[in-house]
């Protein structure tokens, strides 16, 4: 092996062993008639022939969407009920099979009544045994739909007039049904032999990759590199790694397993933006003393071993096996003469992007609250805080012994961790023990799971809390709001949130991070992004998240509804609007209009997508994935409009406008902003004719109807005052609860406290029945519910960690903690504080660029209400209080005690 520092371009080496190959090679084909996915389920035969007995076989089989019937020469393999996944896939122990011909019957089931749901059907399969592998072709499948009972019987009839070869899918499947395989191991040595003056690393892969050099890790970055629509962008990580050389011989050596670019998203095959193989790239530049510079790259020298991580998926978990780990294979000195040699792959399409957001890392150590054992033998381990990351255990057990770690938000009624609401997602790791006599520390590196309890079986005598540690993994944005208030529902709400986003700012900024979804869901975002930013500084997080939806845009201007793109979903109202509210939101809370800028293109184009086919004003047409006031109370089923959707669109679409105008002003875009101002002035008196009565009656008079019209300003002056009494009396009448869904809910509160009804906002914010945030948080939530009765509601949309309904969050800032901003950037404040006795006491900190702004309220020992506010140079603005005119405030610290 040559070891000389070269110079040529990195080229993409394959991160696969013999058998991953040869099943390449035997690849996967998709089979289906010609017709949709239409509700009538399929029956299809694929027979094949063996000239040799096979053992230890298995068969990979899928669906675009379910297998509710499989046999193998006439015995039942398998039989899946309905779910809510767009795909099964089932990996299946045939064990011995003779030689000869055999004849496997799938039933296809094609319908259900989703969005993510294919709008066509298809079937493939995969049979293994060894490095044998035999995958049938399209034309290999009979297929038909109504065959007569017994059809899967080895011998039952096989008429070629209804049983007709199946054709290729009329749209290509783009998804990899085998199951994840192990990580590989891959090492470079190389000489130093001059002084070194820097060295940097610059490394990405399609795949997961864990970077080392000379037997250390490099950087704190985890779950690199992070998840993109990998078609079109990677992340490429820069590591400052001067300090780990040394003179002499050094190694590089690098674990890629499946990552976010190999593993499922939501619950569909491996691989859904790129094909396989996993592919490493890198690039370690070596400046010398001299100024000369020499690259060590991913090139033929490169060597390649099985890792001792077996399987790792992003959803399913990691297993390793610690035996299989060769000591000391990624410092000088070990000898790799018996490692494979590497392949080469192909250069994928995408641009390598510099990750300049802040990267994935662990913030926090969580330790058990509780730790219970299970009549079989089992741990349960209670962090008493659910959040996405892992566990790190200490464990002295004898080699060879397997610990097995479940991962669930709740418990089951018997104690153990109920995983129902993971959906197809496994959330179990898996740690073969080396048998260490000083015991040995393990945490998994190409998974994350969302959790608060986890089941631990295997664990050799008795688990104690400082053998197990709860690992908080987000990205790593700084914190900029603290908020402490007395009043328990107002921090439980306030605490949940920020755990919220905490769980599901990772990479990108998903719905939940638990079950088989974790997708980039614009609308969640969306709503969330004035809070989120109130939290955390964003910057850098919306600029990577927004350079995401501009790489998804499709070409006729409509943004994806995830990103990556992971479900066929453009365009929705109330979702796709995150590619105007997120940089006009940063904007706001920053004052900077780079990124309005970067984005305006964009934008415009988006804007044209909507306006282009509805010129009278009201958002009519291209609304084909139409999710409204999704999970609103009323609603009984996911897609009913309990408040009319073009009405939700059409504000929607006002609402962008109006950002819109906004935003053209601040970047002296002036006759864009006069267009827009045009557009704007349009769909406001549409909506005004269609939705607003001349007596304050909004839509269909739903909550949400109101909220939107309200906060978005297309109710006329003289009727707000009405539209809000109505809207307040409908909420009294409902006995004081809202009915708002994921677009009304962030707004509730902020209308009816500037719209005359701030004792009721504070009912609502205080409220602890069903529904409300303090029914959540009396319920012992530690984060946000998707749904307001995630406790009882659906299991396959329950998550106990969707940010969504947390938007609400916002209002805590701007009317209890008083802190507004009225120019861009926190310069100017307007801090109208409600001082509702209800609240307690409390203070809040916002660091913004210009330093920390603090707000305090209370009651004195007369029960006289005071508020407290200290601005930092450079900051003024006024304070307004309930029953008060506006005073003017400078920097400095400054008390009121105003008489209410
Ligand atoms: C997600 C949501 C998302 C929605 C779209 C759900 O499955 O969890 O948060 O916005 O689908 O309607």
């Amino acid at each position: 092996m040559s070891n000389t520092p070269q110079t040529t371009a990195p080229l993409w080496l394959a991160a696969e062993d013999a058998a991953a190959r040869a099943e390449r090679a035997a690849g996967w084909h998709w089979a289906w008639d010609d017709g949709p996915a239409d509700g009538e389920l399929r029956q299809c035969l694929w027979t094949f022939t063996l000239d040799r007995p096979l053992s230890a076989t298995r068969l990979t089989l899928a669906a675009q969407k379910g297998l509710p019937g499989v046999w193998l020469d006439g015995r039942l393999l398998h039989a899946s009920k309905d779910g809510m996944a767009g795909r099964e896939l089932q990996d299946l122990d045939l064990g011995d099979l003779a030689a000869g011909t055999h004849r496997l019957a799938v039933a296809v089931r094609t319908f259900h009544p989703f969005i993510q749901e294919p709008r066509q059907g298809g079937v493939g399969a995969l049979l293994r045994s060894g490095d044998f592998f035999l995958a049938p072709r399209a034309a290999d499948w009979r297929i038909r739909t109504g065959a007569e009972p017994g059809w899967h019987e080895s011998d039952a009839p096989l008429d070629a007039a209804v049983w007709l070869p199946a054709l290729l899918p009329a749209e290509p499947i783009d998804w990899l049904p085998t199951p994840a395989q192990a990580g590989r191991l891959m090492r470079r040595r190389f000489d130093l032999d001059a002084q070194l003056r820097s060295a940097t690393l610059e490394i990405t892969a399609l795949g997961g990759y864990e970077a080392r050099l000379n037997g250390r890790r490099v950087g704190d970055a985890l779950l690199t590199p992070e998840n993109s629509d990998f078609r079109v962008r990677l992340l490429l990580q820069s590591y400052d790694v001067t300090d780990m050389l040394r003179a002499g011989e050094n190694v590089l050596g690098v674990t890629v397993a499946d990552g976010f670019y190999a593993s499922e998203a939501i619950g569909r095959g491996r691989y859904p933006f790129g094909a396989a193989p996993r592919r490493l790239w890198a690039r370690l530049t070596l400046t010398l003393a001299d100024g000369n510079t020499h690259v060590v790259t991913t090139d033929r020298d490169w060597q390649a071993a099985p890792a001792p991580t077996l399987f790792a998926e992003i959803y399913h978990g990691e297993t390793h096996d610690a035996r299989l780990e060769p000591a000391g294979w990624d410092a000088p000195g070990f000898d790799a003469s018996g490692w494979d040699a590497v392949h080469t792959a192909p250069t994928p399409p995408c641009a390598l992007m510099p990750q300049e957001s802040p990267p994935i890392r662990a913030t926090l150590t969580l330790q058990p609250r509780s730790i219970r054992r299970l009549a079989n033998g089992d741990h349960v381990v209670d962090f008493g805080q659910n959040f996405a990351g892992w566990c790190r255990i200490r464990v002295r057990g004898e080699a060879g012994r397997t610990v097995t770690l479940r991962h669930a938000e709740i418990l089951a009624d018997d104690g153990q961790v109920d995983m129902r609401n993971l959906r197809a997602a496994q959330c179990t790791d898996r740690y073969t023990l080396r048998g260490d006599a000083n015991g040995e520390t393990w945490e998994p590196r190409f998974t994350y799971h969302g959790f608060r309890h986890v089941q631990v079986s295997g664990w050799p005598g008795e688990l104690r809390a400082g053998d197990i540690d709860g690992v908080v993994v987000h990205s790593d944005l700084g914190v900029t709001g603290d908020l402490q208030s007395t009043q328990p529902i107002v921090q439980g709400l306030w605490h949940n949130t920020l755990w919220s986003q905490r769980s599901n700012f990772v990479g990108m900024p998903t719905d939940c991070p638990q079950r088989d979804e974790r997708l980039g869901w614009t609308g969640d975002a969306q709503v969330f992004w004035p809070t989120a930013a109130f939290n955390m500084d964003v910057r850098g997080f919306t600029r990577r998240f927004l350079a995401d939806l501009r790489a998804s845009q499709r070409a006729d201007g409509a943004y994806a509804d995830t990103n990556p793109p992971a479900l066929p979903a453009y365009g929705a109202h109330g979702w796709s609007d995150a590619g105007v509210v997120l940089p006009h939101t940063v904007w706001q809370h920053y004052g900077e209009t780079a990124g309005i800028d970067e984005h305006w293109e964009s934008m415009e184009r988006w804007m044209a997508w909507i306006a282009d086919v509805n010129p009278d004003g009201l958002w009519a047409r291209r609304r084909d994935v139409d999710f409204g006031d999704w999970l609103s109370l009323d609603a009984k089923n996911l897609m009913e409009a309990t408040t009319p959707k073009l009405l939700s669109a059409t504000a929607c679409w006002a609402r962008m406008l109006g950002m819109m105008v906004q935003m053209a002003e601040a970047t002296s875009r002036t006759q864009r902003g006069a267009h827009f101002a045009g557009w704007h002035e349009r769909v406001v008196r549409a909506f005004r004719e269609h939705f607003v009565r001349p007596d304050g009656h909004v839509g269909n008079g739903s909550h949400t109807s109101y909220i939107l019209a309200l906060a978005f300003g297309l109710v006329p002056k003289d009727l707000q005052m009405a539209a809000a009494d109505r809207l307040a009396a409908n909420i009294r009448e409902r006995g004081t609860l809202l009915t708002t869904g994921f677009l009304g809910t962030p707004f509730s509160l902020d209308v009816l406290a500037d719209h005359g009804h701030p004792a009721l906002a504070v009912d609502l914010l205080l409220r602890t029945e069903y529904p409300s945030w303090g029914y959540m948080v009396e319920r012992g939530a530690t984060t946000i519910w998707e749904r307001w009765n995630g406790d009882t509601g659906d299991v396959a949309m329950n998550s106990f960690n969707h940010y969504a309904l947390g938007s609400v969050t916002g209002f805590l800032y701007r009317r209890v903690a008083g802190l507004a901003s009225v120019a861009p950037g926190f310069k100017t404040v307007r801090c109208r504080p409600l001082l509702d006795p209800r609240l307690g006491d409390g203070r809040c900190c916002l660091q913004t660029d210009h330093g920390v702004i603090a707000t305090a309220w209370g009651r004195d020992a007369q029960g006289q209400p005071w508020f407290e506010i200290a601005l930092p140079e450079g900051v003024t603005g006024t304070v307004e209080l309930p029953g008060h005119a506006a005073t003017a405030i400078q920097a400095g610290k400054q008390r009121f005690s105003p008489r209410l």
